[in-house]
């Protein structure tokens, strides 16, 4: 499978692009954050209640961009660990995605199921 997801440089900053990958468990939406050269990935679902999290099409983070938002009730996630700071889930977390970065490729890190 091909790991590469996107170049850093095909991001917003800050900005957020939703993929959809294939899981371990079937295909799955994720979405990744930029803020400078760092990138935050995680699942594309709601700790709240399972849905999706974005508004529009890969817009995933609040109007100052310094907070993920949740669009159905508003909840609020900090991007560097997605820990849920405001909300109905408050003090829950987004499920992270592992990723790195390779000569400006953002590289899915393949699950191993362990
Ligand atoms: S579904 Fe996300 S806050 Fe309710």
């Amino acid at each position: 499978m091909d790991d590469r997801l996107c170049r850093l440089e095909e991001l917003p900053d800050p900005g957020s692009k939703a993929f959809a990958i294939e899981g371990l468990a079937g295909p799955e939406e994720i979405f990744l954050v930029r803020q400078g050269d760092e990138v935050f990935a995680y699942r594309n679902q709601c700790p709240h209640t399972g849905g999706p999290l974005d508004w529009m099409p890969d817009q995933f983070l609040d109007l100052d961009k310094r907070h993920i938002q949740c669009a159905t009730h508003d909840a609020r996630f900090r991007i560097e660990d997605g820990f849920c700071v405001a909300g109905p889930c408050a003090g829950q977390a987004l499920q992270a995605v592992a990723v790195r970065q390779e000569s400006g490729w953002i590289r899915l890190v393949p699950a191993t199921g362990k």
